[in-house]
């Protein structure tokens, strides 16, 4: 039988050879907010890695909304030149489609790097002031965020916007906008963070008026030929917080907005998270989104095995999955799935040499 995984799936005028996507994932190895030769190295790899998508990593739209100060930014001529010499790199070899995902890490920017702790930095000890929809910390001993006044929110609105210009004319096909994992979207969206009185907080519409007005915002300037989707975080796994039920009614709003996927994650906003972490845990909440919004799903999270990819896509629970880890610890995770399921991907010529005894065809 043919394997569901490696059908196509459109996106507007994108079109994904299979359902592969490459997760997100911070590098943590910008310079001032410029990709270096470690984007292109990075990326260069995962480009040949046979995916169907590949979604480079959260980008601050302003220098203040990095999670560290080595976060990829797209807010400045420098930042999209810097990138564009990557992309030009990764296209010279590779017709993958690229994605990039923008975003705001507001309270939880100004981090130290994964490697060395990540914990909260103050100016003091290097970091930046930050922003968040109200003055709660993330956890206990962070930086205390400065609560946005209007004129901020409005700066914050109008950079996702030149972000999302500065992507289209640095060659990317398609945009994320990173409104999960605690950071500041996600903020505005979980009572737990949002402790607003205004029109950004309290009722359940206003908490989404920010995040739903950015996307709007974001669409109006994204060419209309070319996909926007988002990340969500379906639920805080905290009592009282931001959940599936909520996730629900968000994605029918992103879907009246012109959202075309929905990658579906979860968790990250507070400490006290109850996460039970165990294969394919988060794929219910895109099964879910799926179902009652006909919205077109990325399942994420866990997904390490062909076979497992596979009945995601075919028992209709996902449209498309999304593999961080395993494709670091296998940057040609596809071609193995490919070979297990029968199936074909697109890879180098300069690599067609590699097939091992007994695998044929494996190159389309
Ligand atoms: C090194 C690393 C960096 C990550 N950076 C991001 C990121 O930039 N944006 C994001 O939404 N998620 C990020 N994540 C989360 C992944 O995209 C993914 O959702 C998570 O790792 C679960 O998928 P997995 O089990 O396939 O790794 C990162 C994960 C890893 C391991």
């Amino acid at each position: 039988m043919t394997s569901q995984l490696f059908t196509p799936f459109s996106l507007r005028s994108v079109t994904l050879p299979n359902r592969i996507v490459v997760s997100p994932m911070c590098q943590n190895s910008a310079v001032d907010g410029n990709a270096t030769d470690w984007h292109a190295m990075h990326l260069g790899t995962l480009a040949m890695s046979g995916a169907g998508m590949l979604i480079v990593e959260a980008t601050g739209v302003e220098l203040a909304g990095r999670i560290s100060a080595g976060c990829l930014a797209l807010g400045s001529d420098e930042n999209e030149a810097a990138l564009a010499m990557v992309l030009k790199k990764v296209h010279q070899y590779s017709r993958m489609p690229l994605a990039i995902q923008l975003g705001h890490a507001g309270r939880k920017a100004s981090s130290q790097v994964p490697w060395l702790g990540g914990h909260s930095l103050s100016p003091e000890a290097g970091g930046w002031p930050t922003v968040a929809p109200s003055a709660v910390p993330h956890k206990e001993g962070d930086q205390v965020p400065q609560s946005l006044d209007t004129a901020g929110i409005a700066r914050i609105t109008s950079a996702f916007v030149s972000a999302a210009q500065r992507a289209d004319r640095t060659g990317f096909d398609a945009v994320e906008l990173h409104m999960a994992h605690g950071y500041l979207m996600h903020q505005f969206l979980t009572p737990l963070a949002n402790q607003r009185t205004d029109e950004y907080g309290g009722s359940l519409e206003n908490r989404m008026r920010l995040p739903l007005e950015i996307f709007a915002a974001v669409r109006a300037v994204w060419p209309a030929d070319k996909p926007l989707g988002v990340r969500l975080s379906a639920t805080d796994w905290v009592a009282g917080g931001w959940d599936i039920e909520q996730s629900v009614i968000f994605s029918q709003a992103l879907k009246r907005l012109g959202c075309d996927w929905i990658d579906t994650s979860s968790g990250a906003q507070l400490p006290q998270q109850q996460m039970p972490m165990a294969p394919g845990f988060q794929v219910p909440f895109a099964e879910r989104i799926r179902r009652e919004t006909n919205v077109p799903t990325m399942a994420v999270g866990m997904i390490t095995e062909p076979q497992q990819a596979e009945d995601i896509i075919a028992k209709g629970q996902a449209d498309m999955v999304a593999i961080a880890r395993g494709f670091l610890w296998n940057p040609r995770w596809p071609w193995h799935a490919a070979a297990v399921l029968g199936a074909q991907v697109d890879a180098p010529s300069q690599y067609h040499r590699c097939l091992p005894a007994g695998v044929h065809r494996l190159f389309g």
